[in-house]
């Protein structure tokens, strides 16, 4: 079955880049000159979703508001005629087609399992995918698009991971793997945030999912776990008893946006690749790394 929605959670506080986040979501920091969730959503219709649920909560309106038509700017864009056709087109880009996006909100920062549970009734019975919003992937063919694929061969559930340092694994979803065939490894299990001494890899789980809707089920009834949060993890780790899961090594690059270290990578790995600036942005890096050089040996 093709793979025609997906689950964007966008719930969660920001708390890791206060104060930014104090009055507009997270999801909404620009990285150059587009929201960071404009790349996420982009990188699920390229992958040919055709239906995105925002899971979202209070204080979350500005990214309804992005993805829906804003006729009074377009009309001004409009009228003021072509020099400002290109600036018209880009903002006309952003809308999502009449009927394609829901949203619902989860009341209750319960955790990324509760919140990827509160999509259930839209998504029904058929696969779907998720994508953690906090994680912008750059990669070509996008790295939904790329599971996509590997899923057309495979069927059953596929996540994306990459490898991290081992200093860094409690941070994540670990996964256990096994045969490696390709990009595709089979796994015998994973485990939310494990201790570095007790993790069964350095494979983090990206935050890219293609899953069966008995995930759903499994959620329903899910206890709390790793900081006391209802983990999508935990609910995985159940249905790969009865369900195969692959783990997938997609090509392309991760940034977490979700610290502000990581944020800044994404807008600085961004710039770097942009078509109109990225020239300008190496030579800028360079003549700062060489001032920066200067400075240490003053
Ligand atoms: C979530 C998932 C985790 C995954 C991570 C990717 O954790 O629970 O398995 O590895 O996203 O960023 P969170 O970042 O919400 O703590």
């Amino acid at each position: 079955m093709t793979i025609r929605k997906a689950v964007l959670p966008v719930a969660g506080f920001g708390t890791r880049v206060l104060p930014a986040t104090k009055s507009i979501p997270k999801e909404m920091l620009p990285v150059i000159d587009r929201p960071a969730i404009d790349y996420v959503v982009d990188e699920a219709l390229t992958a040919g979703i055709e239906h995105i649920v925002f899971v979202t909560g209070r204080n979350k309106g500005a990214i309804e508001d992005y993805f829906d038509r804003a006729f009074e700017l377009e009309t001004s864009l409009e009228q003021r005629g072509e020099s400002k056709r290109d600036i018209l087109r880009s903002v006309q880009r952003t809308t999502l087609p009449a009927g394609s996006a829901s949203f619902v909100r989860q009341q209750s920062p319960l955790g990324l399992g509760h919140a990827i549970w509160c999509a259930r009734d839209i998504i029904g019975n058929e696969p779907f995918a998720i994508l953690l919003p906090d994680v912008i992937v750059r990669a070509s063919p996008s790295c939904l698009a790329q599971m996509v694929a590997a899923y057309n061969e495979t069927g059953g559930n596929i996540l994306a991971v990459d490898a991290v340092p081992e200093a860094d694994v409690s941070k994540y979803g670990v996964i256990s793997p096994k045969e490696r065939n390709g990009r595709l490894i089979e796994m015998d299990g994973m485990v939310e945030k494990p201790a570095r001494e007790q993790a069964p890899s350095n494979l983090k789980i990206t935050g890219r999912y293609i899953l069966q809707p008995e995930i759903f089920n499994l959620l329903e009834d899910q206890g709390a776990g790793a900081g006391g949060e209802i983990q999508l993890t935990d609910a995985m780790a159940r249905l790969m008893e009865t369900q195969s899961f692959f783990a997938f090594e997609y090509d392309g690059k991760d940034y977490d946006c979700g610290s502000v270290l990581g944020y800044f990578e994404a807008v600085l790995g961004h710039a770097v690749h942009h078509p109109d600036i990225g020239g300008q942005v190496e030579d800028l890096i360079e003549r700062l790394a060489a001032e920066m050089k200067a400075s240490r040996t003053r």
